[in-house]
């Protein structure tokens, strides 16, 4: 058995580089498919009427769209592109949600039009602009409102969104979603069928969870009795946490639910509230750890007694996270993984922007031009988040499993990049 390669999904990742090229995305299907499978067991078929969508914005192709609806997933949507991807991957448009605090006219119609399963209002606009279309095309239109909890998580401040101070939902504060609620009762085309919320990301705890639920729960048994409205479903949103670094842990379905099924009840036996559907939209989550990305190191710049840089192949096109929220990586030598860690370096991207550094500080063996570099836990936020920075062509990704490889997504080329430009 070879000991000197990175082994992942069966596959070799040394392999896999020479024979598709660096930088490159490596998803791990076994993973994808383990993480769905503990969603079923451990939340949808412990508890009824439950409901769980994979968040796109995390990682969409239509592989994956296909893949997460083959296990019993919805999909979480937030753009017309994303409903396309999904309309075009054959998902019934009824397991989609569609969010957004700005959803364009378009994309509203669109989303009417393709009868997208419930669509979650964040604001006015959207919903008098949702019952102006709905009623022009003789629909009726299931939504939920996207409420703000006011729950500090705690987190990085920019993946936060469930504050108060937040671009996304609508205050429970001075009678604005009372407001709502009632308009959209007397709306003809509107069903309103519950709230969503969503308190942040790269949760170790579901602390903040149980507190919004908590905020929920009081809302639902208020409006129940001022304004007679039941509800039906309510959205606690994702953010379930994934390994990167240290100490990070990756979050267990049953340790993160049980608490909030258990507390879910309990309250809504005391608040004599029907028991309303749960969904839950993790992202990371299920396709985070899945993925790795391989680039070809290639310049090694030593200023002496300050630091060693490695210069590889992609960088902040491929993977945004470290410039845009200084997120932490690990990484491996992929061909030298029989070989101790030797020298500490920082791994830098080749974009003409400071900020374009992959990893700063990390031990690895010697490192030599032409070394694969294998970036962990990068399924998530960084294929959807990649850019064309410098004329950059986005990476390929490979899906692996059990020692098989498949093309999911191909290279873009120069020509692609310039291919919408006149
Ligand atoms: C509304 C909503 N749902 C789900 C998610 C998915 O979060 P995560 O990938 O952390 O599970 C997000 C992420 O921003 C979100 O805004």
């Amino acid at each position: 058995m070879n000991n000197k390669d990175f082994i992942f999904d069966g596959c070799n990742m040394t392999e896999i580089a020479a024979k598709y090229g660096t930088p490159l995305y490596v998803m791990s299907e076994s993973s994808i498919l383990k993480k769905c499978q503990e969603i079923k067991s451990d939340f949808l078929d412990k508890y009824p009427n439950t409901r769980a969508v994979f968040a796109s914005k995390a990682f969409q192709t239509l592989e994956i769209c296909r893949m997460v609806v083959q296990e019993g997933l919805g999909l979480d949507t937030v753009s017309g592109g994303e409903i396309y991807t999904a309309h075009k991957a054959g998902v019934p448009m009824e397991f989609l949600d569609f969010h957004g605090n700005n959803k364009t006219l378009e994309e509203i119609k669109m989303a009417v039009d393709y009868n997208v399963g419930r669509i979650v209002v964040d604001n006015l606009y959207e919903l008098e602009a949702l019952q102006e279309y709905a009623q022009k095309v003789n629909k009726k239109v299931k939504i939920l409102f996207r409420i703000t909890p006011g729950v500090d998580c705690h987190t990085h401040k920019f993946i936060t969104t469930g504050q108060l101070d937040s671009k996304f939902g609508i205050p429970l504060e001075n009678g604005i979603l009372k407001d709502f609620i009632r308009r959209a009762l007397d709306m003809e085309n509107i069903e309103l069928m519950g709230f969503h919320f969503h308190v942040g990301s790269q949760l170790a705890t579901n602390e903040s969870h149980l507190a919004a639920l908590n905020i929920a729960l009081d809302l639902m048994k208020d409006v129940k009795q001022t304004l007679g409205f039941e509800t039906k479903e309510l959205n606690i949103g994702g953010g379930f946490g994934i390994h990167y670094t240290g100490d990070d842990k990756t979050v267990k379905v049953s340790e993160f639910m049980d608490p909030i099924m258990n507390e879910l009840y309990a309250k809504c036996d005391q608040y004599q509230l029907a028991v309303p559907q749960i969904t839950i939209e993790p992202g990371r989550w299920i396709v985070g750890e899945a993925g790795v990305t391989l680039y070809t190191v290639g310049s090694i710049k030593e200023i002496p007694g300050i630091r060693k840089y490695i210069g590889v192949d992609g960088g902040m096109t491929d993977n945004i996270r470290p410039g845009l929220y200084g997120a932490k990586y690990q990484a491996v030598l992929a061909n030298k993984m029989n070989q101790a860690s030797k020298e500490k370096v920082t791994i830098a991207g080749k974009c003409c922007e400071s900020t374009d550094i992959l990893i700063y500080d990390m031990e690895l063996p010697e490192v030599e031009s032409g070394d694969t570099l294998a970036v962990f836990s990068t399924g998530a936020y960084c294929y959807s988040m990649s850019s064309n920075y410098n004329k950059i062509p986005r990476p390929a990704v490979v899906m692996v499993k059990d020692g098989k490889d498949r093309l999911i997504v191909k290279r873009e080329t120069y020509e692609d990049m310039i291919s919408r430009e006149i």
